[in-house]
C-alpha cells in the first residue's frame, strides 16, 4: 500500500472544506497562495513542502461552525482553532513541522519575538497568515482587484504581517497569472514543478496509520459523546478481521477504515450531529449521506481502494435494505461485513447522553436479532459472540486510550462551546 502524503492530505483537506460549505476550496487556495509567496521569498524546498502541508490543513482545529466562521472573519483572533489544529497535528511525526506553522497562523508578526519557537517556523506561519487573509478577502469575488487587496492588507505590515512577506505579495500581486488559478477548481495544479516536489513526499504504512488516527480525532472530537467512537470501531474491526482470518495487509487497511469510517460526517452540520432528540426526515437524509461523502473522498486516493469500499459500505445490510447503494448478500465484501458489526457493537456499548452503554447480553441480543432480520451478516455476529470477552476488552482499552487523548487534547484550554449531544447513529 504505497500512498503519497500529498494525495492523502489533499483529499483530507477537501473533507475539511465540507465542514465549511461557505468557503469550499479555501484550504487549496490558501495552499496555492502560500506556495507562491514562499517561492518568491526563496524559501527552500523542505520549508515550502512543510508550509504547503500546513496550509492544506490549517483550519483543521475549527470543529464547530461557529469557530470556523470566526476563523474566516477578518478580525478574528483565531487563537483557539490554531492551537487545536496544532494539537491535532503535532502527534504525527510527518506533520510536526506543519503543526508548528499551523499553531501561529493567526499570531501577529509583532508578537513573534516574544515566542520561544523556531524562527523559521514562525516566518512560515507569517506567510500562511497572509495567504489566508488574501483568500478571505477575495474568494467571493468574480473579478479580483489586486490594488484593493493590497490597500486593505498593507497598512498592517509590521504589526500583523511581516514586512518582507507583504513585499513578496506586492510583487506577486502585480502579475495577472498569479491571480488566475484562484478562480479555478484546483489552483494547486497551477504550481507545476512545486506540486511535483510536494508529491514526492511518500508515507510508510506506519505513517499512514498515524495520519489516519489523527484524522479519526478530527472526526470524533467534534462531539464529546463520539470522542472515542472511531478508535473503538477500528479496534473491534481489526479484532474481528483477525478472527475471520484476513491477511496482515488487510488488517492494516481495516484499522484505517475503522479510523476513517465516519469521515463523511464532517459534512454533516454539528447542529444535526449534536441534536439531543430524534432526527426528522430531512435531517436523517443528511445524516445518511455520510458513507457516500466518504466514498467521494477516499475513492480518489490511489492505493486506498479497500479502505474506501469498507468505509462506504459500513451501513449496508445483507438484505439490501442498507445504504447508500443497497449492496446485498454476497456482493458485500467480508471487510464491509466486519466493519458493520464493529460499528454497531461499539455504538451500543458506548455511553450516550441519554443512556449508559448497554450490557453485553443486550448488545449480543440486538446483534442476533439484526442477523436474523438480514441487517447484519449472521456469521459475523456468531464470530463476535464467540470472541466476546476479547472483543469487548480490546474495545474498552482502545476507547480508554482515546478518552485520555481527548482529555489531554483540551487540557489547559479555555472551554469552547458546551459539550455537544449525540445519538447512537454509529
Ligand atoms: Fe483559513
Ligand atoms: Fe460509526
Ligand atoms: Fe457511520
Amino acid at each position: 500500500m504505497a500512498i503519497r502524503l500529498f494525495d492523502f492530505l489533499a483529499s483530507l483537506s477537501a473533507a475539511l472544506d465540507l465542514m465549511s460549505p461557505e468557503v469550499v476550496g479555501h484550504h487549496k487556495r490558501v495552499a496555492y497562495i502560500a506556495a507562491r509567496l514562499a517561492k518568491r521569498l526563496e524559501a527552500g524546498g523542505n520549508e515550502r513542502a512543510d508550509l504547503f502541508m500546513a496550509a492544506l490543513l490549517h483550519d483543521v482545529g475549527g470543529f464547530s461552525r461557529q469557530s470556523r466562521l470566526a476563523a474566516l472573519s477578518f478580525e478574528a483572533d483565531g487563537g483557539r482553532h490554531a492551537e487545536l489544529g496544532y494539537r491535532l497535528l503535532r502527534t504525527n511525526p510527518l506533520l510536526e513541522s506543519a503543526a508548528l506553522i499551523v499553531r501561529r497562523h493567526h499570531t501577529p508578526f509583532s508578537q513573534f519575538s516574544r515566542l520561544d519557537e523556531p524562527a523559521r517556523k514562525l516566518f512560515l506561519a507569517g506567510v500562511l497568515n497572509l495567504a489566508d487573509r488574501v483568500d478571505v478577502l477575495t474568494f467571493r469575488q468574480d473579478k479580483i482587484d489586486p490594488a484593493q487587496v493590497l490597500a486593505r492588507l498593507a497598512p498592517r505590515a509590521g504589526e500583523q504581517f511581516a514586512p518582507p512577506v507583504m513585499e513578496a505579495l506586492g510583487s506577486l500581486a502585480a502579475e495577472a497569472e498569479f491571480w488566475e488559478p484562484l478562480g479555478t477548481p484546483d489552483p494547486v495544479a497551477a504550481l507545476q514543478d512545486d506540486a511535483e516536489l510536494f508529491r514526492a513526499r511518500g508515507m510508510s504504512r506506519g505513517q499512514l496509520g498515524q495520519a489516519s488516527s489523527a484524522f479519526s480525532q478530527i472526526i470524533d472530537f467534534r462531539s464529546r459523546f463520539t470522542a472515542t467512537h472511531s478508535r473503538g470501531v477500528a479496534e473491534c474491526a481489526v479484532c474481528l478481521a483477525e478472527k475471520a482470518g484476513m491477511p496482515a495487509g488487510d488488517l492494516t487497511a481495516m484499522r484505517l477504515a475503522g479510523d476513517l469510517h465516519d469521515l463523511g460526517k464532517l459534512a454533516v452540520p454539528t447542529e444535526i450531529i449534536d441534536k439531543p432528540g430524534p432526527l426528522d426526515e430531512a435531517e436523517k437524509t443528511i445524516m445518511r449521506s455520510h458513507p457516500e461523502v466518504s466514498e467521494g473522498i477516499l475513492s480518489r486516493i490511489p492505493g486506498l481502494d479497500k479502505v474506501a469500499t469498507w468505509t462506504t459500505q459500513h451501513h449496508e445490510q445483507p438484505s439490501g435494505n442498507g445504504y447508500p447503494h443497497h449492496v446485498a448478500g454476497p456482493q458485500l465484501t467480508l471487510g464491509s461485513r466486519v466493519m458493520a458489526v464493529a460499528d454497531v457493537f461499539t455504538a451500543l456499548r458506548e455511553d450516550r447522553p441519554y443512556r449508559t452503554g448497554l450490557n453485553l447480553e443486550r448488545v449480543t441480543g440486538i446483534l442476533e436479532d439484526m442477523g436474523r432480520e438480514g441487517a447484519q451478516d449472521p456469521d459475523m455476529v456468531t464470530l463476535a459472540k464467540e470472541n466476546l470477552p476479547e472483543l469487548d476488552q480490546r474495545r474498552r482499552e482502545a476507547q480508554a486510550r482515546a478518552a485520555e487523548d481527548f482529555r489531554q487534547f483540551y487540557a489547559g484550554l479555555a472551554p469552547g462551546r458546551p459539550g455537544a449531544m449525540d445519538r447512537a447513529d454509529g
